[in-house]
This record gives structure tokens, C-alpha cells and sequence, in this order.
């Protein structure tokens, strides 16, 4: 069901590429003070590339700026080879190609199966959806925990179970790119695994940029790993290495204490 082509009137055709998505010199300032400085990366095609830092280091504001939540950036972010900022479709469209899962997850007050189609357009959802929820649950691994209440109220579900909740309702509208931020910094231990599970599955298929203050679940997400500090990118690497073997003072001090020096 994923797909990584982005299909939507008056979009440019993508193509599969190596780096689909790029991030080129992003810089972001808010109420006068920078807050992202310099920022360059890319994410392949497919895989988890987890981003780690320090509170305050800027990780939050930078998945606020790949999804346009922010817009006022300098630099460049392109998805295959387009400017973010040019894209046609407008930027809600753009947001449900780049699906954001925030620490928090966001209920409605409606029941399970309503929250997973709720970002729909009316149109699809007066149509016969059993199918995309059953495929979307299954996919954020929660569907055995919920087939037999779907249409009970979605706040009855535990934090964890909303999560993964909230992971089905992004994979409702096929994103191309997954962001999330903490997704399970205050989940129970089950319900952390399952997400794992879940976002190295879909990473199969496409890219997914994880914060985590986590670094064994960094180590667990394998793929690529950015550590940041102080709105700037210290080092990347391949996340395993990085974690043993650290070629910075600023990412060697983090992973010792979690706290650095940078500003
Ligand atoms: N709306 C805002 N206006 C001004 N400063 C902000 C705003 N949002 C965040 N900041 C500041 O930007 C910096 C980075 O914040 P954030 O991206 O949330 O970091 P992180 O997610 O790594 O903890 C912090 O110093 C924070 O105080
Ligand atoms: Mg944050």
C-alpha cells in the first residue's frame, strides 16, 4: 500500500531517487534569534534515519520546517529535486505526502475507525473504508489490540494504543515520508516495541526521520544517525558506528552525558 511516488494534480513526476529527500544550508530564525543554523542532510529512499540532541537543540523546529509547519526558513528543501516551497499542491497537500507523529498523539474525540480516516477527504471517507483501516491498523501494529472495538471512542484506548493510533492515521493518506517526533518517549515498553516494529517495517518503503531521546532505541531503528546540538548538525554517520564510535568532543561528551557544551 505505501508508496514513495508522490501522484497529485499539477505535481512534478517523481522519480526514484538516491537522496529524495534534501536538505541543503537550512537555516530558521524565530523571534530574532536563530534557532537553525546551516543545516545540510539528506534522506535515501527508504530507511529510519534517527536524529538525537540535547532539549533545546533545535530537532523539533527542524521537522517543523521539512513539513512547512514553518516557512519562513533560508536554504533549500527539495523532494526529488523540487523546492518544498515550490510545490503547486499547496502545503496540505505537501503535509499529507510528509506525515508528522508528534510526542503527543492527537485524539479525536471520535471512534477508533473514524480516527484513522479522518484526515481523509469527505468524499473517500463516504466510501467504503473497512479495507484502509484494516491495512493502516495492521501497519501501525495495532489492529489485534482493537478489531473488536472499532467503532468504540478512541479515548478509551491507553497512551501507547493512541500512538500507534496516530501512526495509522498518517499511513491513511499514503504518505511519502514519515516524521516523527518522540513517538514514544512516554509509551509503555510494549507499545514502544510494537512502534519499532512497525517504523522498521515501513522504512522498507520509505524514508522515516525519527527523533528520540533513546539511544538504544537509535541503536535498535539501525540506519542512519544525526546528532545535533545548539540548532547545528555535529556529526552523521551510520548509527551503530556512530554510537561506539564517535568522532567528535561535542557527540562523545552527549552520548556520556546527554548534555553538551555546543553554545
Ligand atoms: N515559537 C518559538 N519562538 C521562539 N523560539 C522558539 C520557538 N519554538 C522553539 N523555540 C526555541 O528554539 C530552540 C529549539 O527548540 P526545539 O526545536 O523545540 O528543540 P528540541 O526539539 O531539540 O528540544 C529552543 O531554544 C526553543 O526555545
Ligand atoms: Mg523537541
Amino acid at each position: 500500500m505505501m508508496q514513495t511516488n508522490i501522484d497529485v494534480k499539477n505535481t512534478p513526476k517523481i522519480h526514484v531517487q538516491k537522496d529524495f529527500l534534501v536538505v541543503e544550508q537550512l537555516s530558521l530564525q524565530l523571534e530574532n534569534n536563530p534557532i537553525l543554523n546551516n543545516i545540510s542532510f539528506s534522506l535515501p529512499i527508504t530507511g529510519i534515519t534517527t536524529l538525537i540532541g540535547p532539549s533545546g537543540a533545535g530537532k523539533s523546529s527542524l521537522l517543523r520546517c521539512l513539513n512547512m509547519l514553518y516557512s519562513t526558513w533560508g536554504g533549500e528543501i527539495t523532494i526529488d529535486k523540487t523546492s518544498i516551497k515550490q510545490w503547486q499542491a499547496g502545503e496540505d497537500n505537501l503535509r499529507k505526502f510528509i506525515g508528522l507523529i508528534a510526542q503527543k498523539p492527537a485524539i479525536f474525540p471520535a471512534s477508533i475507525a473514524e480516527n484513522v480516516t479522518f484526515g481523509l477527504p469527505r468524499k473517500q471517507r463516504k466510501q467504503d473504508t473497512t479495507t484502509l483501516i484494516h491495512d493502516c491498523l495492521i501497519q501501525a501494529a495495532l489492529w489485534d489490540e482493537v478489531k473488536d472495538r472499532l467503532n468504540q471512542p478512541a479515548v478509551s484506548l491507553s497512551i501507547g494504543q493512541q500512538q500507534r493510533l496516530c501512526l495509522a492515521r498518517a499511513l491513511a493518506l499514503q504518505p511519502s515520508i514519515l516524521l516523527l517526533d518522540e513517538p514514544t518517549a512516554s509509551l509503555d515498553p510494549r507499545s514502544k516495541q510494537l512502534i519499532e516494529i512497525s517504523l522498521r517495517r515501513l522504512a522498507k518503503n520509505m524514508p522515516i526521520l525519527c527523533v528520540t531521546h533513546d539511544l538504544e532505541q537509535a541503536k535498535r531503528l539501525q540506519g542512519q544517525l544525526i546528532f545535533m546540538c545548539d540548532g547545528k548538525i555535529i556529526e552523521t554517520g551510520e548509527s551503530q558506528e556512530l554510537l561506539q564510535n564517535p568522532q567528535k568532543l561535542e557527540t562523545r561528551e552527549f552520548l556520556r552525558w546527554e548534555v553538551c557544551d555546543c553554545d
